[in-house]
């Protein structure tokens, strides 16, 4: 054949791959996540739709019971924790094998006040390694529970430090490498409560149960035996389950008696996020984001949180007496409220929230890179995989930083990472080059970083030591994605 035909096929082939490619570029480009992920696993997509278990009845919330110290010694208060396995009666019918700390499933809320001294002894009463981290505490890395400080089974570890910063809502749960996300998805969580005198100044709904309530939100598969089905379930891109299940409730309601409760919300999911609205519609105030309050309270309509995230809210419900209303996630409830027919009035929100100490300048314009990239088992950060062996970066005590995270669009057109930095709170610089909206105003320790989203963040580490910073996806975690910090 002559040259001339060859060169002609060649640039034929060379042309039909290139517009297959532009092609799947294009349909990538208009998908969601979800949509992504469903196109890689196949038929998958029933099991990420949260479905409303209208076999189930509606039940009152669970509440945690708040942890009473054990003891006090010599100014240092010590508190008992113990990762332990259980059952509970989550679905009806069987009873579902669980984890959780002093308890069946999940733990108990620990109450800390700013400035005191604490001693937690903690026991690993499972088979396998666990750790116990603090998400949110400003601790040095030695007492944080990360991946580096591993109690072995049917050991103890004791952790001593002084609560050095604002009132906040915090939380925690196991850090073992390759076993947080089944740990964290069969039960390992908690809840901490920092308190400080600048809280109490403020007169905010703080009586727990009453108008102060823990919401711990989480999706859950179940087996036909209402077993958790984490292995069948589990999938590269982050578990998802169909079950909404809130402080271990499935369709939970509270009876509220107040005019204004106050919500202390967690997304303890492994993968899934959430974007929270009342179902009349009506707007609800945020007083805190991650790591305490914001300067000013935010009124909102919606409020998204991924994993990791917390956000403490209060809903006025002075007009809806004897009425029901619901917190929902799309179409689906998350919370039932049962407004009695009178109500006790509370005081109004404080215009001011924050203490003074949370500085707004931002004093370097150094900026460093932080890359999260990738999906499925393909996810990395400056395009590495987790060594533990391995320091990734080093900061100075007290020095400021500038952190931009950004999350490269791939071929398949990306996720959302929630990025989250251990031994720290940070302060959100912009979005896009953008002010971030009033409600992430506040100290943070984990954001959501969007496809081609470029996030700057200001930090400074008062602590010294060895952290990691990871995707709070917690498969993501455990597929490499996370990398660590000197901080010297
Ligand atoms: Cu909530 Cu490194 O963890
Ligand atoms: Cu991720």
């Amino acid at each position: 054949m002559k040259k001339s035909i060859w060169l002609s096929i060649l640039i034929g082939i060379l042309l039909l791959i290139s517009i297959a490619m532009i092609g799947l570029w294009l349909i990538n480009r208009g998908m969601t996540p979800n949509e992504h992920r469903n196109m890689d696993m196949g038929t998958q997509d029933e099991v990420l739709v949260l479905k409303e278990d209208k076999g189930e009845k509606l039940k009152p919330l669970e509440l945690p019971k708040i942890l009473a110290p054990s003891s006090k010694e010599n100014n240092t208060t010590i508190y008992d924790i113990e990762a332990k396995s259980g059952e509970a009666l989550i679905k009806s019918g069987e009873k579902t094998r669980t984890l959780g700390y002093n308890g069946n499933y999940l733990g108990p809320v620990i109450r800390l006040q700013k400035g005191e001294e604490v001693t937690f002894r903690t026991k690993n009463s499972l088979d396998e390694e666990t750790s116990f981290h603090w998400h949110g505490l400003v601790v040095p890395d030695n007492v944080d529970g990360g991946p580096n400080q591993i109690v072995q089974a049917n050991s103890e570890k004791s952790v001593n430090f002084q609560v050095s910063q604002d009132a906040a809502t915090l939380w925690f749960h196991p850090h073992p490498e390759g076993k947080t996300a089944k740990q964290v998805y069969e039960g390992l969580a908690g809840l901490i409560y920092i308190e400080d005198n600048n809280e109490k100044s403020k007169d905010l709904p703080s009586d727990y149960g009453k108008n102060d309530f823990p919401v711990v939100i989480q999706d859950r598969n179940f087996t036909a035996d209402n077993q958790f089905d984490y292995e069948t379930d589990q999938n590269s891109d982050g578990t998802q389950g169909e079950n909404l299940v809130i402080n271990g409730t499935i369709r939970p309601y509270i009876e509220v008696k107040y005019d204004k409760i106050r919500l202390r919300l967690l997304n303890g999911s492994n993968a899934r996020e959430y974007k929270l609205k009342m179902s009349n519609d009506t707007s609800f105030t945020q007083i805190a984001t991650d790591g305490g309050f914001l300067e000013k309270p935010a009124t909102l309509k919606s409020i998204r949180l991924a994993p990791g995230e917390r956000s403490e809210i209060i809903l006025d419900v002075a007009k809806e007496k004897g009425e029901t209303l619901e917190l929902k996630d799309g179409n689906t409830n998350v919370l039932t409220f049962k407004v009695a027919d009178s109500l006790l009035l509370g005081p109004p929100i404080p215009e001011e929230l924050e203490s003074p100490e949370v500085t707004k300048e931002i004093a370097t314009d150094k900026v460093e890179k932080i890359e999260l990239s990738g999906m499925g088992t393909m996810v990395r950060i400056d395009g590495k995989k987790f060594d533990k062996n391995r320091i990734d970066k080093v900061a100075k005590q007290g020095e400021e930083r500038i952190f931009e995270i950004t999350n490269q669009d791939d071929m398949m057109g990306g996720m959302n990472h929630p990025f989250h930095i251990h031994g720290t709170q940070f302060q959100i610089v912009s979005r896009n080059g953008k002010e971030v909206t009033e409600n992430e105003r506040g100290l943070k320790d984990t954001v959501l970083v969007a496809p081609n989203e470029k996030v700057q963040v200001k930090i400074r580490f008062t602590q010294k030591g060895l952290f990691v910073y990871h995707c709070h996806n917690l498969e993501h975690e455990e597929n490499g994605m996370m990398g660590q910090i000197n901080v010297i």
